[in-house]
């Protein structure tokens, strides 16, 4: 390989090995939740989860949002907040209750997003922590259609 080459070769490794900013199809997001134990998690169906986490970041894992009122942000694909759930290094008063770096909650792999989710619907409030999920999920009918016509157990799902 000539030298140019190589150099477009070892940028786009660069690309992927920082690679965020995937935007989840539904049953995939859906598959994906429920291996990562979401499903039922605290009570709530998976139906619940898919639904807020389309309305908080529309399946975008590296979606971020500034919250004038307090100066914090809210990070990742269920759109996690840096008052109290992790930490940015410019939010003032934050608490890091998930005891991580905000950042860790935008890339491609939902692992940690998930993790921390359980740690904020394991507070007294549970679900409504999310705005997304008070306003649009929260007693609804037809939840179900969040994971209408997905496959959700056959063994090679991802
Ligand atoms: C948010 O940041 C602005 C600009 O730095 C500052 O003036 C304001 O007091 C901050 N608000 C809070 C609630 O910390």
């Amino acid at each position: 390989m000539n030298k140019s080459a190589v150099l477009i070769c070892g940028g786009l490794l660069l690309l992927l090995a920082f690679a965020n900013g995937k935007k989840y199809e539904r049953c995939e997001l859906a598959r994906t939740m429920k291996i990562l134990g979401l499903d039922g998690f605290r009570g709530y169906s998976l139906p619940n989860w898919v639904c807020t986490a389309f309305y908080e970041s529309s399946f975008i894992t590296d979606r971020t949002n500034f919250n004038r009122g307090d100066n914090s942000t809210d990070y990742g694909i269920l759109q996690i907040n840096s008052r109290w759930w992790c930490n940015d290094y410019k939010t003032p008063r934050s608490h890091n209750a998930c005891n991580i770096n905000c950042n860790e909650l935008l890339s491609d792999d939902i692992t940690n997003s998930v993790r921390c989710a359980k740690r904020v619907v394991s507070d007294p409030n549970g679900m409504n922590a999310w705005v997304g999920w008070r306003n649009n999920c929260k007693g609804k009918q037809d939840l179900s259609k969040w994971t209408k016509d997905c496959r959700l157990d056959s063994p090679d799902m991802l």
